[in-house]
């Protein structure tokens, strides 16, 4: 197990993501509790990309809940369509939200938030949880964003499966 992360510096956002993930792959590897992996991996994307705030939300019942996360704290519960995380579960695809103040509905967690970006968890064609980030900066996430990340939740599937 990996448990110094091993950060590139002055490459590009891709370039650190093929770095990250195979770390990611091999810290969950041999541990069960999803909790513990979600918990691992929000603070690797963290470190790896000085996020605002990275977590994850999980579907019970009619709400997403709080799961692990780095940054400042954040609402509890968001309920099923409602927020860009409530519209990533209910329409079980990413979202990439380039100016928070744009999109109807958004939940302002906290006022410093400029841009978001949500990845459903998909298992069984039922969303599982979804990852939520945020960041400072309008406009900070795309397609290359969404596809790594997509990897990343890729990881849990297991954890979240049993
Ligand atoms: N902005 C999110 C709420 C979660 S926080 O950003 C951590 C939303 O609209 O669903």
């Amino acid at each position: 197990m990996t448990d110094t992360l091993n950060i590139l510096q002055h490459v590009d956002k891709e370039q650190q993501y093929l770095n990250l993930l195979p770390q990611l792959a091999s810290l969950v590897a041999n541990e069960p509790d999803v909790i513990a992996n979600c918990a691992n991996v929000v603070a690797a994307l963290k470190d790896t990309f000085q996020f605002f705030w990275v977590g994850f939300y999980r579907a019970i019942d009619q709400n997403l809940v709080l799961g692990p996360f780095q940054g400042p704290v954040a609402c509890t519960r968001i309920m099923f369509g409602k927020g860009v995380c409530g519209k990533s579960w209910q329409q079980a695809t990413p979202i990439i939200v380039p100016d928070v103040n744009q999109f109807p509905g958004h939940i302002a967690c906290n006022s410093l938030s400029k841009s978001e970006i949500v990845i459903p968890l998909i298992i069984n064609n039922q969303v599982v949880a979804v990852l939520d980030i945020d960041s400072l900066r309008l406009d900070d996430f795309d397609a290359v964003d969404s596809l790594y990340l997509q990897k990343v939740v890729d990881l849990l599937t297991d954890g979240f499966g049993h």
